[in-house]
Formats: C-alpha cells, structure tokens, sequence
C-alpha cells in the first residue's frame, strides 16, 4: 500500500499484512452489520462491468454503515464529453472518503492513486492486478485448508490475460506453494510472471492437458474464464474459449481436501453438474468477497484490527 494507504497492487504487501487482513475478514466474517463507518462516504467507480466486485463493496459499506456513490457505466458521466481520468478522480476525491475503482487500463489504480490523498481501492486495472479478489481468495483458501502453507495449487484457464491469478502468483510467495499451470499454448502463463516465480523461489510446473489424473494432485483448483473483452483477434477467441472445461467425472481422484474457486464470472468452464460436488467452492468464494472487501475499506480508512475487535456496535443488529 502507498503512504496514503490506498490498495493497488498485491505485491507491495508483507506476510504480516495479508495475514493481518485475514484475521479482519474473520472478525466481519463472525459479524458483518456494524455501524463504524458511520458519515463515510465509500465512492464506486466502474469503468469496466462487474457483478460481485462492485456489488460485495456497495454491501460491504452499507453493511458497515456507509453511503455509497459512483457510476456502473462510465457512459452515463462526462467522461464521453472528454473528461480525463485525472479530473474525474480529482472531482471524487472532492466528494469521498475512499475510492473503489474498476478501470480497463494498467496501471488506472495507481496513477489515481498519486492524484488524490483519498485512498483508492483498485477493482481491477485491465490484465494486470485484482488486489481485492486475491484476499478474498487467499482468505477461502485459508478457510478451506486451515493453512496458507505449501499447498499445490492448479491454475487453470486464460493465464494469459487472467489478473486474478497474476495477482495470486504474487501474494502466494510468502506461503511457499507449488503452482501448476494449465493452459493451451495461446493463454500460456506470461514469461514475466514464470521470471517471478523463479526470483521468488516459487516452483511451478506446466501442462496443457487438463483431466482427472492431473486434477488428483491438486489441493486448489483455481478456475478461470477466457475473457473475451482482452482479445483483440476475436478469431483467436473462438479458437481457445472452450478450451477446459470441467466436470463431475473428471472429479473421481481428487483429493478430500481439494476445492475448486474460481473468481466468476463462469461461462463455459466449469459444468452446472459441479455445482453440486462437494469440491464446488465458489459461490462461497464469493460471499467471502464481503468480508474480506470490509476488512479492505477499513484498513485503507486506517481503521485497525484493535478497532474491529474493540467496536461492538454488532450487538444492536440482534
Ligand atoms: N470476480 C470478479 O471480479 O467478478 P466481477 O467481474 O463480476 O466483479
């Protein structure tokens, strides 16, 4: 996070601070209607679409007392009349305590970041960096193995273009896993993101096949979208879109303790028939986005842990 706490990228932070946040998301987890963001203004700002992202935050700061304000659809503000990224943000900042952001470029989140001192919560900058969804991941895996240890985790999907598991590459380091990775040669893992796992002593191993004897190795079974809006040969689209896609009897050697995430929305990756298997995971996956997205509006408002816990404004929600 930079001085001004904002939250843009998953790789400025420590092991103690991830560790930090997921003891947060616990305690909303435990209690998620509080009342200590009374008189906040939380500001969402969603150039690109989103279903869970934007609407776990909105509940999150309603849920915490909150109001919230922003645009879904960039073509409804005076953006189409060509005001800049810059100007908009300043006008924000004019309105709002903190700054959730969803933006189709690269590096949006941190340049916003360096306008304002209101804290921007990146929602997801293009291909590159999906800092909020990463903690909600780390804290189900947390919540699905008991440990964020030495764990085999199985990406698989558009690892090209796929933020969340760039980012999940990246906060993974302190944890010593073994990453595998499964994609067709056109959606392959970035050679910048294999460079950092080497630099950071993570193994990873690659594969394109994808069937139950691979599956069998795996503790997380991270599934991913091809995402259509990041191809600009939509030829190439069709050629890989239906690349994996699992089901129920690809199910039959998996671990116990396996799970499969995946960040959704789905399309053609994962069967309907898996919904109901013990190893289906992601619609918790994705309540799970409330509490840790609580937990990140409040660590960037420099609300503490020693706060949550001492806060008990819970109690008049009975
Ligand atoms: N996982 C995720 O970012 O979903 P949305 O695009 O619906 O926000």
């Amino acid at each position: 996070m930079s001085d001004n706490r904002s939250l843009v990228s998953i790789a400025g932070l420590s092991r103690e601070k991830i560790l930090y946040l997921m003891d947060m998301a616990h305690e909303f987890e435990s209690h998620p209607n509080r009342k200590i963001l009374d008189g906040r203004i939380v500001a969402t700002l969603f150039f690109e679409p989103s279903t869970r992202t934007r609407l776990s935050f909105e509940t999150a700061a309603n849920r915490l007392g909150a109001r919230v304000i922003g645009f879904t659809d960039p073509k409804v503000t005076s953006s189409t009349k060509g005001e800049t990224l810059k100007d908009t943000i300043m006008m924000v900042s004019n309105y709002s305590d903190v700054i959730v952001m969803r933006h189709y470029l690269e590096g949006a989140a941190l340049y916003a970041s360096e306008l304002t001192p209101v804290p921007i919560v990146n929602a997801g900058d293009g291909a590159h960096q999906h800092p909020s969804q990463t903690l909600l991941d780390l804290y189900t895996i947390l919540q699905t193995q008991h440990t964020l240890e030495n764990l085999q985790i199985y990406l698989v999907g558009d690892l090209k273009y796929g933020r969340t598991v760039h980012s999940l590459i990246m906060a993974m380091r302190h944890f010593n896993p073994t990453f595998h990775f499964i994609a067709p040669k056109e959606l392959a893992m970035p050679a910048e993101y294999k460079q950092y796992c080497e630099a950071n002593g993570i193994s990873f191993v690659e594969h394109e096949d994808f069937n139950e004897d691979i599956i069998a190795g795996a503790d997380i079974l991270y599934m991913t979208r091809v995402q259509r809006e990041r191809f600009s040969d939509l030829m190439e689209y069709e050629r890989v879109k239906d690349v994996y896609l699992l089901n129920a009897s690809m199910l039959s050697k998996a671990k116990p303790n396996m799970r499969i995430l995946h960040p959704l929305p789905r399309v053609n990756e994962i069967s309907q028939d898996v919904d109901a298997t013990p190893y289906a995971y992601y619609f918790q996956q994705a309540l799970n986005g409330l509490y840790a997205r609580e937990a990140i509006i409040c660590d960037v408002l420099g609300i503490t842990l020693e706060d949550i816990r001492a806060d008990k404004s819970y109690l008049s929600f009975r």
